[in-house]
Formats: C-alpha cells, structure tokens, sequence
C-alpha cells in the first residue's frame, strides 16, 4: 500500500508519545519524537552553560547541531552530534527550560528541517506541537489530540512512581505553563491545524485510541 505520513500534535502530557509509538508500529511506520529533538537542544544549551534567553548563542549552537533519532529496544535513542542524550533529556530542568528553548527561531528552523528531511520518504508518524501546521502542513493524516488538563497531569503523575518529587497540583501548574508558552509564542505555536481531526482521550484507553488513528491511517493510505 501507498505510505503516508501522519502527524500528531497537542499539549503536554495527552499520550502522543505513546500513541504515535504504537501506531507506527501497527503500520511498520518510523516514529519521530520531535519533542525529544527540542530537548536534546535544551540539554545541550544548558551542559554548555549558554544563556537560555540570549537568542544569538542558542542560534549558533542550532544551525551546528546534528541531532538523530534511532530506533532502540526500549523506544527511541536520541542522539545530539552522536552523543547518546535520551535519558538526560527528560530531567525536570530540561523540561523547565525546553518552551524557552524552542521559541527560538533559529532553532526552530533548525529543527524543522531535520523533521522535514526524517519524513521525505514517507511513512512516519511525528508527534509534536508544529507538525500538522508548519513541519508537514502535506501530510496525509493529521491528529489534534488532547485530554483534559487534570487527567495529563495525573498520568504524567502516576510516570513517576511511589516517591514522585512533586505533587499533582505542581505537575498540573508545570503542564499549564508549558502549555502557555508553547501556545503563545510567536512562531509555530501550538494549535489544531484546520484540516486535523480532534481526538479528546479523556477517559478512553490508548488501545482505543490507537485503533482509531491506525484505521484512519489505513483509509488514507
Ligand atoms: O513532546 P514533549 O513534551 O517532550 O515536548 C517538549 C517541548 O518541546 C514542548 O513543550 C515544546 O516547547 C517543544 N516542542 C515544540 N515543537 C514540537 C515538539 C515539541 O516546540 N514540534
């Protein structure tokens, strides 16, 4: 069958990761984390000890770094000039500093079109918040998947295991002003684009869900 390509997008925490990891798998897609991609910039920006909101640095560090997705036996490995950073970049002071981080044009662009390059062939299912808007506006299927911001935060809560560092309310404020900022900033900010189906996963399980998009991906193939 003809390969297409499928775009995820929406706020913090509503399942994208897993879902868009499951779908590609139904389909024998390639999955792209793109989230993963602005935090291996953020990581990076912040082990060099570069001031987050001076855009001329993080610009610089943009337009020279390589970083590379590639599948591993528990998900995805990601690679920041062929450094293995994919546990590092889900430390909470990455996750703190990313929406900063990914405001920045530069690295926006950068970032862009490496996600362009991943998808040129077809046949990859990207989660991000810019995908079906500005990364891919072409692609074939595209997803606005949300859920309500209590049940993001307890999922992303319940992640964190029986000794959890913060409570559900701060996981809750932390999700919202991420979510603000990716909404707010100037380019490719986070939004349903007009020709992308909205799925609320509030209450439903992931197999659900998963199943709808793999038979949406199907019709559209
Ligand atoms: O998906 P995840 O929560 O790991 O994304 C981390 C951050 O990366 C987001 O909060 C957002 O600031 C940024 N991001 C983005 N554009 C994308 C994907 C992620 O700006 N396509």
């Amino acid at each position: 069958p003809h390969r297409i390509n499928i775009a995820i997008d929406g706020p913090a925490g509503a399942g994208k990761s897993t879902v868009a990891r499951l779908v590609a798998s139904e389909l024998h897609y390639v999955y792209v984390d793109t989230g993963a991609m602005y935090r291996a910039v953020t990581f990076v920006a912040q082990s060099r000890g570069l001031q987050l909101n001076d855009s001329d640095s993080l610009a610089s560090l943009a337009s020279g770094l390589d970083i590379s997705l590639l599948p591993g036996e528990g998900g995805q490995i990601v690679l920041a000039d062929g450094k293995d950073v994919t546990g590092l970049i889900r430390s909470r002071e990455v996750t703190a500093a990313v929406s900063l981080v990914s405001a920045n044009a530069a690295v926006r662009s950068r970032m862009s079109e490496l996600q362009r390059r991943m998808a040129a062939a077809k046949g990859v299912v990207m989660d991000g918040r810019d995908i079906g808007t500005h990364v891919l506006p072409d692609a074939e299927l595209k997803v606005f998947l949300t859920a309500s911001p209590r049940e993001r935060a307890s999922r992303r809560f319940l992640e964190l295991g029986d000794k959890p560092a913060v409570t559900l309310d701060q996981l809750e404020g932390e999700i919202a002003l991420r979510d603000r900022m990716d909404s707010e900033r100037e380019i490719a900010p986070l939004r349903q684009a007009a020709d992308a189906l909205l799925i609320d996963s509030t209450g439903r399980s992931i197999a659900e869900i998963v199943d709808e998009i793999v038979s949406l991906g199907r019709t559209a193939a």
